[in-house]
């Protein structure tokens, strides 16, 4: 039998309710399975945590989560309680940055059953590969001067490395696609860090045979994902460019609610994370109308992950099939809650088993 030990941070808000219903519809794939089972271990660290505790984590926390195989997290934050620029940098930005997660796979395409707000969507599916560690989420900087005078800087940083990192999982990522990758960059506009970060693409590109590749300067890279979302295969893009671009890629799916990402550790030394695009949703909190569908969509990217892709096709496939039959919340334009939409993907796959 083989055993995927996860740990579970539901964090706050509705990734308290998306996560466990989620961890079912795992069980339900071990199930059809035969030879898979999770074990989950659950930690409640999030801004409740933070307000018993002074902290969003216990001080073991890191390395209780590093025994996992990989960590399940829902969302963070809830500035009614914790700013969040302290509760983000103190459990999830902290657990990217220390476990390593230097890739952030964020994909996006049309979805069987949910209409997309664009008038005549063409058959998109695409991946967005954010480098997750740097860039303009530096630490680097600080403020000085007071009143009117005061100053706040914030140092972008690209390391070859890591932007170099990312660059070869797009390539790679698009050998295994449509063999075509975009590079966002700002190389017009960012003096010193974009024309950078377009040399190490024109380098990274010389490596991979058979590649088409395209350099978009990020603004109008932002209109034409909208106006021709299908033009795209594989987006490289740094850490803030790609994470606004996977909420369009979100918002042109249909919502935010749908999409998932996978922050991935390369060097086999820390566990990956997998959790949804979206946040903790305050405004829809207790209602039991969450979409479920980002935080199930990256149950499959950790199946993806742990080499169970025939399961994450058939979860993947079957959900499409149950939006397909109507089960929507009311995001997507439905009138169903989240738990009617779990049970009926349930149901469905329990039918194929
Ligand atoms: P958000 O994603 O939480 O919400 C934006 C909008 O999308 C809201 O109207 C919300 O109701 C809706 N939405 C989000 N997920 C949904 C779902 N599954 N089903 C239906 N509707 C959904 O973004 P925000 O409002 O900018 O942030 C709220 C909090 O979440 C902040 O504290 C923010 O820092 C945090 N956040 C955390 C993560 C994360 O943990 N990965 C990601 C984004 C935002
Ligand atoms: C995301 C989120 C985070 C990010 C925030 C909550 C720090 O928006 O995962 O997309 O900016 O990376
Ligand atoms: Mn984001």
């Amino acid at each position: 039998m083989k055993k995927i030990k996860l740990a579970v941070v539901p964090g706050d808000g509705i990734g308290v309710e998306v996560v466990p219903r989620a961890l079912r519809v795992l069980d339900t794939i071990a199930d059809i399975h035969g030879g898979l089972s999770f074990e989950y271990e659950h930690f409640d660290y999030g801004c409740d945590y933070y307000l018993k505790h002074g902290d969003m984590m216990a001080a073991d926390g890191m390395d209780r989560l590093r025994a996992s195989d990989g960590i399940f997290l829902g969302a963070v934050g809830d500035a009614t309680k914790v700013p969040d620029h302290i509760s983000l940098w103190g459990l999830l930005l902290k657990i990217r940055r220390e476990f390593e997660l230097e890739i952030n796979v964020r994909p996006a395409k049309v979805f069987k059953g949910i209409q997309s707000p664009l008038l005549n969507p063409k058959d998109f599916d695409l991946v967005v590969v954010r480098e997750n560690s740097e860039g303009e989420y530096s630490s680097v900087g600080g403020r000085m001067y007071h009143g009117d005078n005061e100053i706040a800087i914030q140092n972008n940083v690209f390391s070859k490395r890591a932007t170099k990192q990312a660059m070869d999982h797009a390539f790679k990522l698009a050998e295994s696609r449509r063999r075509h990758v975009t590079s966002a960059t700002k190389s017009n506009g960012i003096f010193h860090s974009m024309p950078f970060w377009d040399e190490v693409f024109k380098e990274t590109a010389t490596e991979y045979e058979g590649i088409d590749t395209v350099s978009q300067h990020i603004d109008a890279l932002a209109a034409t994902f909208v106006t021709h979302p299908e033009r795209y295969d594989v987006i490289v893009a740094s850490n803030l460019f790609g994470d606004v671009l996977t909420d369009i890629g979100a918002g042109i799916m249909g919502s935010i609610g749908i999409a998932p990402s996978a922050n991935l550790n390369l060097n086999g030394k820390h566990p990956s994370m997998f959790e949804p695009v979206h946040g903790s949703a305050p405004d829809i909190v207790g209602k039991g109308i969450a979409n479920p569908i980002g935080q199930i969509w990256t149950a499959k990217l950790l199946l993806d992950h742990h080499g169970e892709v025939a399961m994450g096709n058939l979860l993947l496939d079957t959900m499409e099939q149950v939006t397909a039959e109507g089960f929507l919340t009311p995001d997507v334009g439905g009138d169903k809650q989240t738990d009617e939409v779990v049970e009926a993907l349930i149901r469905k796959l329990k039918s194929k088993a």
